[in-house]
C-alpha cells in the first residue's frame, strides 16, 4: 500500500508580482527518494520553503503525513528534518555544540542527544573534530553536519536543498551514500539538485521544474524515454570552422566535439557530410547517440541552443 507523505496542490508563490512557483501539484510517497530537478532561479528552494512551512504559498495547499500544514505545523516540524540551501550550523560553536542546540530546539533530552551525537559524527566522520569551530570547517564538513543535525532526532522525512551542490567529491559521495542508507530504513528524502546525474543515480522519481512550472515527472528512465525519439548525433570536424546557422536542429558546442539534437538521423547526417564536403572539411569522428537524461533536460527545459 502506497502512503502519501507530501501533497503539493497547486502550490504557487509570488515575490511582489513576479510568479517564482506556478501552481504546481505532485505528490511524494513514503519510502521514495524524490529528486526535485531544475536549473538556478527555477524555483526549488521557494518549493522547499513552502514544503517546510517557512514561507506560506499565495495559492494551494500542502499536506505533510496527511497532516494539513496550517494546522499542524509544529507536528511536521518535529518528524520532519531540514537542510536548507545555505549552511546553518553556528561558525562560533563548535560541532557538539551545535548538535546539542539542535537536539534542545527538537526537545530531546541531553543523554539521547549526546549519544546520537557521537554516532553521527562518527557517520559523517567529523567526530575527531567535534571540538573545533565550524569556523574552521571546509564547505563539506559544514554541509556534513548540516545533514547530521537535520537526522538527529531521527526524522522520518527529510528535505534536503541541493545537499552536494559544491562540495568536495568525498563529501558528495558520503551523502548520497547516506542518503540511500536512509531510504533503506524506511526514511522518506525529498532533494532537489540541478545535478541530472545525482538525480539520476539516487532518485526513485523525478520533478523537473523550470520558470516555476513542473515540466515533467516521473522515474529518471521513463523522463529518458520522453527524449527518445531525440538522438544526438556527436561529430568532430578538422579544422573546426563550423556555422551552427547552417543547421536548424539544436546544436551544442562542446570543446571540439559538436552535439546535434535530431529526430531525422538519416537526413541530419546528409546535411553534415554535405556541409562538410562545401566547407572543405574533413569528418573526423560522427557517433549516434541517444540522449542522457542531461540531454531530455536540456530538450525539456529549452536551453541547449545558446
Ligand atoms: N526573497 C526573494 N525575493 C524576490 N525574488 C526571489 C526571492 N527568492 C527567490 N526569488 C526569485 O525567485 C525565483 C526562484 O528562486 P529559487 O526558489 O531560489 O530558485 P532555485 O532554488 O531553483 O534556484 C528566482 O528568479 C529568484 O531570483
Ligand atoms: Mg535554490
Amino acid at each position: 500500500m502506497s502512503v502519501e507523505i507530501i501533497k503539493a496542490e497547486n502550490l504557487s508563490k509570488y515575490y511582489d508580482d513576479f510568479l517564482a512557483v506556478d501552481h504546481i501539484s505532485f505528490s511524494v510517497e513514503h519510502g521514495e527518494i524524490f529528486g526535485f530537478l531544475g536549473p538556478n532561479g527555477a524555483g526549488k528552494t521557494t518549493t522547499i520553503r513552502m514544503l517546510t512551512g517557512i514561507l506560506e504559498p499565495n495559492s494551494g495547499k500542502v499536506k505533510i503525513f496527511g497532516l494539513d500544514m496550517k494546522r499542524h505545523k509544529i507536528e511536521i516540524r518535529e518528524r520532519t528534518g531540514i537542510v536548507p540551501e545555505m549552511a546553518n550550523p553556528y561558525i562560533d560553536l563548535n560541532a557538539m555544540q551545535n548538535l546539542m542546540l539542535m537536539g534542545k530546539l527538537y526537545g530531546m533530552k541531553r543523554r539521547e542527544i549526546e549519544e546520537r551525537s557521537i554516532e553521527l559524527l562518527k557517520l559523517f566522520n567529523i567526530y575527531e573534530k567535534k571540538n573545533a569551530k565550524v569556523r574552521a570547517f571546509s564547505k563539506g564538513m559544514k554541509q556534513r553536519l548540516s545533514l547530521a543535525m537535520a537526522m538527529l532526532p531521527d526524522p522520518e522525512l527529510l528535505f534536503l536543498d541541493e545537499p552536494t551542490s559544491g562540495l568536495d567529491v568525498m563529501s558528495a559521495r558520503m551523502i548520497k551514500r547516506i542518503i540511500r542508507e536512509e531510504q533503506k530504513k524506511g526514511k522518506t528524502i525529498f532533494m532537489s539538485t540541478h545535478n541530472m546525474q545525482d538525480a539520476n543515480e539516487l532518485c526513485n522519481r523525478v520533478g523537473i521544474i523550470n520558470h516555476g512550472k513542473l515540466v515533467a515527472i516521473d522515474t529518471p528512465e521513463k523522463i529518458k524515454k520522453i527524449g527518445e525519439k531525440h538522438k544526438i548525433i556527436e561529430l568532430s570536424l578538422y579544422p573546426l570552422k563550423f556555422q551552427k546557422d547552417a543547421f536548424e536542429e539544436k546544436i551544442e558546442v562542446l570543446g571540439d566535439k559538436i552535439r546535434i539534437y535530431t529526430e531525422d538521423v538519416d537526413e541530419t547526417i546528409r546535411k553534415i557530410v554535405k556541409y562538410a564536403e562545401n566547407e572543405n572539411l574533413k569528418i573526423l569522428t560522427l557517433n549516434v547517440e541517444k540522449p542522457s537524461l542531461e540531454d531530455v533536460f536540456m530538450v525539456l527545459v529549452g536551453e541547449g541552443n545558446e
